[in-house]
């Protein structure tokens, strides 16, 4: 490897946004703009990539009145939630046009209360970015095993979040098979008596013998009780949080970025965090072989994405920099 091109990769990571008679350009010198972290208000620098370009979107935005990110361009902080929410359109309405046509978005956000009142605020992002022209195909419940208790007597603890699945339009890239997972109804503990013997026996299964009449058998649901890879996913994923002590904020736990990243590309495919924080979903594309773009308004986050993403670099690098090929 030529260390010394090594290092201008790494050093060229950071790309800051530039302004030129209202037009955003980004100044790096990959062509097309992909594994670089731009330091800017998310739509600005959406503005800047060049359309049809991104494959997938995994992102979790400032929630609502949740933190102070420090940055004067930073989102979350609006007075009222229909100024956030109108924020937040704006900036997924540039991302959908760096998005390809068969790409996907997948939107992480969690509630809020305020004056003992449930918002609803992830619901209320997602049925407005329906109106915009996104087409929400799936919610999923992301479950927290280890979310912070609380001292509420009147109503449940909160552990879960919400995670959207968008696309563009009906037709869309997504790799079931990437992302299956391990059956229930057959395991060793199941009492479903002769269920482990139909694997492979697609049309055998159904309407005779020991499980005749069960319509867990028919032969619609083979594919879901007996495919060789698993069954298909579902959308309650139990996932802990994860735990990155120089962030002041929630980071995303890899396991979950890389659900997303899986089933929504390819390998080689460009994913985008419009707001990236510390890097996670940028360092999980980069191990899974996937390019990526991050864009964070605050400065330090950027360094900190940086600063993670170089150890990852370190082992896995690009193709380029195996061979010493950098221009
Ligand atoms: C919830 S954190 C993202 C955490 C990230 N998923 C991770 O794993 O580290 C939200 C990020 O959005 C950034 N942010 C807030 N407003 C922004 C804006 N207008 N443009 C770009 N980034 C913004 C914040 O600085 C913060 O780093």
């Amino acid at each position: 490897m030529n260390n010394t091109q090594y290092s201008i990769r790494q050093h060229q990571c950071i790309n800051m946004l530039r302004e030129e008679n209202g037009q955003y350009t980004i100044h790096t010198n990959q062509s097309p703009v992909q594994d670089t972290i731009i330091h800017g208000d998310a739509s600005k620098a959406l503005a800047a990539l060049p359309s049809n370009s991104v494959q997938c979107i995994v992102t979790s935005p400032p929630y609502y009145q949740q933190r102070d990110y420090r940055d004067e361009k930073q989102l979350g902080q609006e007075p009222t939630p229909e100024q956030y929410i109108a924020n937040l359109v704006v900036v997924f309405s540039e991302s959908r046009r760096a998005l390809k046509q068969d790409g996907l978005l997948w939107l992480n956000l969690g509630d809020k209360y305020a004056e003992g009142r449930l918002l609803g605020m992830p619901w209320r992002v997602a049925l407005a970015l329906v109106d915009s022209g996104w087409v929400l195909r799936s919610d999923v419940i992301w479950h927290k095993p280890n979310a912070m208790p609380t001292s509420v007597k009147n109503r449940p603890t909160p552990d879960h979040e919400y995670i959207f699945m968008f696309s563009q339009e009906a037709n869309y890239y997504y790799n079931a098979d990437a992302i299956r997972e391990p059956h229930i109804t057959f395991t060793e503990q199941s009492r479903m008596r002769g269920g482990r013997n139909h694997f492979g026996k697609r049309g055998g299964t159904p309407e005779h013998g020991k499980n005749q009449g069960n319509s867990n058998l028919h032969n619609g649901r083979w594919d879901q009780a007996f495919h060789p890879l698993g069954r298909n996913k579902r959308t309650v994923w139990s996932i802990p949080l994860s735990k990155f002590p120089e962030a002041h904020f929630a980071v995303f736990p890899e396991k979950l970025v890389e659900i997303c990243i899986l089933a929504g590309s390819r390998s080689k495919d460009i994913i985008l965090d419009p707001f990236c924080g510390s890097g996670t979903t940028l360092l999980v594309a980069r191990r899974l072989d996937r390019h990526f773009i991050g864009i964070d308004c605050n400065s330090e986050y950027c360094l900190m994405s940086q600063k993670r993403l170089n150890a990852v670099q370190a082992e896995f690098p690009f193709e380029e920099e195996k061979t010493g090929n950098v221009n």
